[in-house]
């Protein structure tokens, strides 16, 4: 045989090569008596025989004590979590249960339908990120067993930790944990595993349960099902699986003679350390599961959309490369199982696939993009973390220096690579188009290529027609889901709760300076920019077709756009009374409704509204400009030609802004822009919020924002993006 996949499947899962070999040359003839395993008596002696030398090594290799019965059942590990209360939990009982996943999940399900569960503790207020300490658990008085499943398979949360429950049963779920390591079995009331992930072939459960559990059975429950009978039977009440009784003898013999359990132990530890060390060097791949409850056995690591698993994606993989697609909330996920079989040198083709995908993407044209991941600082929260800093935000030490929340939700749009395709549009562009015209067909073309991924959804203070809507599809294309919000500080919501993928909101104006909502919502919010937009302005009076226009007295707008419009308006309507209302479209919108009115809005907003244009491009400055940030969750990396935010604390002390300024100053750095706001944490105390061209990880910017730190109460990196193309 020349040819055997690398095999990550939980299960069915690999099997050692030399077991499947032996079980060949035993298939025609089993050692010399002229037929097969499956061909024999479970009631005759070879057979007998095979399963005792089983029940032997299982029990060596896991030092079983002799109070334990070991019984190999069928049904699977799911039939387990129906027998287990029938078995142990009397008419009226009450059991406990620990809900770590879909595993525990459906055990308890299960376990309803025959008594009173209490779920004594649950790991999904942390998302089944990480394991409830036992120490909260609520543990009933009267238990008449305690369960759970010390590996989840699908979800990777595994515990390293066995619950003391003093008298109480433990009952633990181990099919894709045992035999990967030592274990107390004397620890347990009863433990089974379904044996098509560690142990053989499916089609078999191993039961390990303490004697004095025995004949508990309630009267209702079937005697296929009364692990007593099974017990008393030698698990051979009916007809046992035996081709799979029989494979499971040989993996526990060839486990034997591998060096047993802690030999197992050693390699899987080898086999996960590779793995995890893969995923967190990675930046595109990402497990966000505490690295305490991390599972050995399945890891799963997500990556940027689900579309990267969709067979059409042009990408080869190696033909001797197999993995797991696990699915649940793993929307894009692969899992790879280090059972038994999965061999240790196999681990280093799993993420060689994955690069050899990221940069087969490269060499089709489409550059990879590093995907932000959670922060997996041991100590740190993976998941809803508040990093906010210092001064800035309340709850964190002072003088860190911090790069905004990058959270766990990636989502595939490529700001790096979407700026360098517009970027070399524009150098190839000969005309007839300009370069706008350029610019505006190929992001649409982009933007109809990565909705077709996963359509991103956009969130920008509203209402429809507004000139962040405007900057909105500019950036991001117009094949996006793009939500209005009523205010700048329910964009930041939204996209922190993740209901979104980006968030859109105006930062500053040409004429009028910054937008302080925007500025004041990132001391509140924890947040990554992740791009800029620069749109021109231009203003039209705006009518309906009842305005009386020669008898206009009310002008709505945006009081920025107001402003915007003041020469114009004075010497053109100096006695008409000038509404500031929430936002351009809101002003358009009222126009239709009242004939003597006009309003100060864009194009969008008179083509939404049915208006048409009195006068055409007022604004007092022809270059008026409106900056918007892209507000999400994903940090960018280096482009050559970016940007990057911070808000710094200083002490307030004489010289504190010149030595904030210094470092940028001695080290040539170009500042765009500098703007002071009052801070959250006291009267007359201040933060600063600075732009300047790099990307915070250029060496030189990471030497002075070190150097800046040094003398900040607080710094905290906003986001580097790539500078606004056209
Ligand atoms: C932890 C755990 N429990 C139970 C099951 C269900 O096993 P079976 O298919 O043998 O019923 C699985 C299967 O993946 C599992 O991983």
């Amino acid at each position: 045989m020349n040819k055997r996949a690398f095999n990550f499947c939980a299960g069915p899962a690999a099997l050692p090569e030399p077991v499947l070999q032996r079980a060949q040359a035993e298939l025609l003839d089993w050692q010399g008596k002229g037929l097969s395993v499956m061909e024999m008596s479970h009631r005759s002696d070879e057979f007998v025989s095979i399963a005792e030398k089983a029940e032997q090594d299982l029990r060596d290799l896991l030092s079983i004590p002799s109070n334990y019965r070991v019984l190999f059942l069928q049904g699977g590990a799911s039939q387990q979590f129906a027998q287990i209360p029938l078995n142990l939990l009397p008419e009226g009982g009450k059991a406990d249960y620990v809900d770590t996943g879909i595993w525990s999940r459906k055990a308890i399900d299960e376990a309803r339908r025959f008594g009173n569960v209490n779920v004594a503790a649950s790991a999904k207020p942390n998302d089944y990120f990480s394991i409830p300490a036992q120490r909260d658990w609520q543990l009933s008085k009267d238990a008449a067993y305690l369960h759970y499943t010390p590996n989840e398979t699908i979800g990777g949360l595994e515990f390293d930790w066995i619950p003391d429950v003093g008298e109480v049963p433990l009952v633990a779920d181990m099919s894709s944990t045992i035999l990967s390591r030592p274990l107390d079995v004397s620890r347990f009331g009863l433990i089974y595993a379904g044996a098509q992930k560690n142990i053989g072939p499916s089609g078999l459960v191993v039961v390990i349960v303490r004697e004095d559990l025995l004949g508990r059975a309630r009267s209702s429950c079937p005697t296929m099902l009364d692990y007593k009978v099974a017990a008393d039977n030698g698990s051979m009440y009916n007809t046992p699986p035996t081709f799979a009784w029989y494979l499971a003898g040989l993996i526990f013999q060839w486990m034997k003679e591998q060096g047993g359990v802690e030999a197992m132990g050693q390699v899987n530890d080898r086999k996960q350390r590779k793995l995890y060390q893969a995923i967190d060097a990675s930046a595109l791949y990402n497990n966000p599961i505490a690295p305490a409850d991390r599972s050995w056995m399945n890891v799963p690591s997500a990556w940027p959309t689900s579309a990267w698993t969709s067979r059409s994606w042009p990408v080869p993989r190696p033909a001797a490369c197999s993995t797991s697609r696990a699915t649940a909330r793993w929307a894009a996920c692969a899992r790879r199982s280090t059972t038994r079989s999965a061999r240790a040198r196999s681990m280093p083709c799993w993420p060689t696939w994955r690069s050899s995908r990221r940069s087969t993407a490269d060499e089709r044209g489409r550059p990879a993009e590093g995907i932000a991941r959670p922060d997996r600082q041991p100590g740190r929260a993976h998941h809803g973390a508040d990093q906010r800093a210092g001064a800035l935000c309340p709850g964190s030490g002072p003088g860190q220096v911090r790069v905004a929340a990058r959270r766990r939700a990636a989502v595939y749009f490529p700001p790096r690579a979407r700026a360098w395709v517009l970027k070399h549009i524009m150098e190839l562009n000969k005309g007839p188009l300009d370069n706008e015209e350029m610019a505006r067909l190929f992001r649409e073309i982009m933007s109809s290529c990565l909705a077709l991924e996963q359509p991103l959804k956009v969130a920008y203070l509203g209402p429809e027609g507004t000139f962040t809507q405007a900057a909105a599809l500019k950036h991001f294309g117009h094949a996006v889901i793009s939500q209005p919000m009523a205010a700048i500080d329910e964009v930041f919501r939204e996209v922190v709760a993740g209901a979104v993928n980006f968030g859109v909101v105006p930062v500053e104006n040409s004429t009028e300076g910054a937008v302080n909502h925007t500025l004041d919502s990132f001391l509140e919010h924890d947040m990554v920019i992740c791009g800029e937009v620069e749109l021109r302005i231009h203003h039209h009076l705006l009518v309906g077709e009842t305005t009386k226009t020669d008898r206009i007295t009310r002008i709505y707008s945006h009081a920025q756009s107001l402003a915007q419009c003041r020469k114009w308006l004075d010497a053109h309507y100096p006695n008409v009374e000038r509404i500031a209302v929430s936002s351009n479209a809101d002003a358009a919108k009222r126009v239709n409704s009242e004939w003597n009115s006009a309003a100060i809005a864009g194009d969008m907003a008179a083509q939404l509204y049915g208006l048409s244009k009195l006068a055409e491009k007022i604004e007092d400055r022809p270059d008026n400009s409106t900056r918007f940030l892209i507000i999400g969750s994903q940090e960018v990396p280096p482009t050559g030609d970016d940007k990057t935010s911070i808000i710094v604390s200083m002490r307030n002390k004489p010289g504190a802004l010149h030595e904030l300024l210094m470092p940028f100053h001695t080290n040539g750095i170009d500042l765009t822009r500098i703007e002071t706001r009052p801070s959250r944490s006291g009267k007359w105390t201040y933060v600063f919020f600075i732009d300047f061209v790099g990307h915070h990880q250029d060496p030189l910017i990471k030497d002075v924002l070190e150097r800046i730190n040094g003398e900040a109460v607080a710094l905290k990196v906003l986001g580097s993006y790539p500078k606004a193309v056209l």
